[in-house]
């Protein structure tokens, strides 16, 4: 009768538990209602003789005593392992899936790319505010007032008077020769806003990235030059282009630049696709900042990101650059 306990005891001290269940499962293995051991020991105390019982009743309750300090300990642990201080690693669970990674946008990436060819040619980085006056954005640019080249880009207007959202990037031209006078090489990537109808090939917002150049003695075959060598860079050594005549307010001659887009679908077996404006800086632009035009010629040129990120990647619909769908945006 008395081994019975000794073998109970010594199976309590040995158990070794760490988590919830098992705890649980230590306590009804001695202590459950029905059937524990040692609440079983209880229900045997009628069959102990009346001599050796009142050292057997000590004896079970010491050992209860023991299994309920056990069972204390055991959930305390349980409790911490929980709060992972001693958390117990399943090396059988499956992995977990690495957590996903999102990808540049085509249009980031596209401004990115057009941003490092220029700076290998020389052109620093210059930026402007997206809301403008209309000094900066029309007049200064040579637009005069009321005349319908405004109606060239359809404006949205901000409830201040002469204030709009700039309709291209062409008015940190003027902002950067105020600063920096004649002599500058910049390119100005940034966001620009027209209140068009939205379609597949016209957003109210998109992008452009301006270019600058200002010096003595710079020529119209100085810009060729260097959108010949941009547009390979862009679109490969073999890319076709070609300067149209065209008509801009603050640029005189002014041209625009096509993109060959061959598609065989198409019955001439392609396009020309339009991806810059460009030309000689106006007179009337380098009077309103001050620049002596006897003196000093330069280019200027705007193109329009999406366009090319259109051109280099096969998209031809400008709309989901701006739906966020994850199922398009995770192809770049
Ligand atoms: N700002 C013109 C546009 O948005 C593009 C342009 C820039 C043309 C610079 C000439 C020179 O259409």
């Amino acid at each position: 009768m008395f081994e019975v306990l000794d073998d109970i005891r010594r199976e309590i001290e040995a158990a070794e538990v760490t988590s919830k269940e098992a705890a649980e499962a230590f306590r009804v293995r001695f202590l459950g209602r029905k059937s524990g051991r040692i609440t079983e020991l209880f229900k045997q105390m009628k069959s102990v003789s009346p001599e050796e019982r009142p050292r057997y009743g000590q004896e079970v309750n010491a050992l209860k005593e023991l299994a309920e300090q056990r069972l204390r300990e055991f959930e305390e642990r349980a409790e911490q392992s929980v709060n992972g201080a001693a958390r117990q690693i399943d090396l059988t669970l499956p992995g977990r899936r690495p957590v996903p990674r999102g990808s540049i946008h085509p249009i980031t990436q596209t401004l990115e790319d057009i941003k490092s060819i220029f700076e290998r040619f020389g052109f620093w980085v210059a930026e402007g505010p997206e809301i403008e006056t209309d000094w900066y954005n029309f007049t200064a640019l040579n637009f005069p007032p009321d005349h319908p080249a405004r109606d060239m880009q359809d404006t949205f207007f901000v409830e201040v008077d002469r204030v709009v959202l700039r309709t291209h990037t062409s008015p940190v031209q003027i902002r950067v020769m105020e600063e920096l006078g004649a002599n500058v090489r910049v390119i100005v990537p940034g966001r620009v806003y027209r209140n068009e109808a939205i379609s597949y090939k016209s957003f109210c917002l998109f992008h452009q990235v301006e270019g600058l150049y200002v010096d003595e003695g710079v020529t119209f075959a100085d810009l060729k030059h260097v959108l010949h060598l941009f547009a390979q860079a862009v679109f490969g050594d073999d890319v076709r282009m070609r300067f149209r005549p065209s008509f801009f307010p603050f640029t005189e001659p002014s041209a625009e630049v096509d993109i060959w887009w061959a598609d065989d679908s198409h019955p001439d077996g392609g396009r020309w696709l339009e991806i810059l404006g460009c030309g000689m800086v106006d007179p009337n632009v380098f009077e309103a900042v001050g620049i002596d035009s006897e003196r000093y010629t330069g280019y200027a040129f705007g193109m329009g990101v999406e366009r090319i990120a259109m051109l280099r990647y096969g998209i031809d619909d400008i709309r989901l650059f701006y739906e966020n769908d994850i199922r398009f945006l995770n192809q770049f």
